[in-house]
């Protein structure tokens, strides 16, 4: 079938939705909570678009704005993806959206690498509506909304592998569906419901990382202990080694797109602060001569074997619950972005950890 979008005839089958066909004819059309491959929630309405021509040959009577993440084709139908109304409504959505994480962006490890902000940017979300400030609260019952929708933030550092704060959640469901072992779902009811687990008790799962991987904001993030690796890395005397997972190298290129211009791995690690990068498959891991690690560098760098500081750099998260001895730290590849966008900015003086 045929539709027309911005004005411009595309073909579409039987079925799919108006944001699979933009995407597919490289128009770009912003999107939060939708993820591919997931089932499309439509709760984040950044992805509205107008109709112009339902397909009844007739043009609505007022602006029809409708989530094309869920809007099926139909032969005749019209949209446009960029209008004045669709930017005000999309900017109205995502001021909604940032309402509760204006001023937690400095402090978050998801920093630059955050979906909604990179879309706040975008859109250039400055004025905050809908928060109130600091002395614009004076009625009791804004308080106790306030202290209500605090008493229902979950943080949860207790498992081994991922931290949790639902204060940075949007919502968008994407930990929900990706979830194999169905660990997350909603809590609470109408507008007080939030992301999170049965009870909210501790999250225990196999700790396969897709919920981490496919969060939008800092809501799910790897756990470690940030501060001692960097301390690790930047001290004179330890000799950190690497053993880089073959799989990681796109990873990471990847996820540091917008935070680092060097495509050179092996000198992107070694300005982080490793002093030997060994490339291998996960299962050598297992080689006598890599859990010996500790005592050989030790020997030829006539050093205590405590000094030697052995990273694995794998998307293997779970490991980190199991951790073999000779291991001191798994690294996703989300960590060593962060770690490169820390660098960067101590070494421009903006922050000092
Ligand atoms: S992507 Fe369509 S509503 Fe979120």
């Amino acid at each position: 079938m045929q539709i027309k979008i911005n004005n411009k005839i595309y073909k579409a089958k039987e079925g799919e939705v108006v944001l699979d066909v933009c995407k597919r004819e490289g128009i770009r059309i912003p999107t939060l909570c939708g993820f591919e491959g997931l089932p499309r929630e439509a709760v984040c309405r950044l992805c509205l678009v107008e109709i112009e021509n339902a397909g009844t040959g007739l043009k609505p009577v007022r602006t029809n704005l409708q989530p094309s993440c869920v809007l099926k084709v139909k032969e005749g139908l019209e949209i446009i993806t960029e209008s004045e109304d669709i930017n005000k409504a999309r900017r109205i959505n995502l001021e909604l959206l940032w309402a509760d994480h204006a001023g937690k962006c400095a402090t978050c490890k998801k920093n630059q690498m955050c979906e909604l902000q990179k879309l706040a940017e975008e859109y250039k979300i400055e004025n905050f509506h809908f928060i109130p400030r600091k002395g614009e609260i004076t009625g009791i019952e804004e308080l106790d909304l306030i202290r209500d929708n605090w008493s229902r933030v979950v943080v949860e550092n207790e498992n081994p592998c991922i931290s949790r704060n639902s204060e940075l959640c949007i919502e968008c469901k994407r930990c929900v569906n990706i979830c194999p072992e169905k660990k997350f779902g909603f809590n609470h009811r109408g507008s007080d419901i939030v992301v999170g687990t049965p009870y909210e008790k501790v999250l225990d799962c196999s700790f396969c990382g897709k919920c981490v991987e496919v969060c939008p904001t800092g809501a799910l993030t790897d756990k470690n202990d940030y501060k001692k690796i960097i301390e690790d890395l930047d001290s004179l005397k330890k000799f950190s080694i690497a053993f880089l997972d073959v799989e990681m190298e796109k990873k990471i290129l990847d996820k540091i797109e917008k935070i680092s211009a060097e495509k050179n791995i092996d000198k992107i690690l070694a300005n982080l602060g490793f002093e030997k990068i060994i490339r291998l498959k996960e299962e050598n891991l297992e080689d006598e001569m890599i859990k010996n690690i500790k005592t050989e560098y030790a020997k030829q760098k006539k050093i205590n074997s405590n000094d030697i500081v052995v990273f694995f750099i794998s998307s293997k998260i779970y490991k980190k619950a199991k951790k073999d001895k000779y291991l001191d730290y798994i690294l996703s590849e989300r960590e060593v972005a962060r770690l490169i966008r820390d660098k960067e900015k101590m070494r421009e003086g903006k922050i000092h950890l």
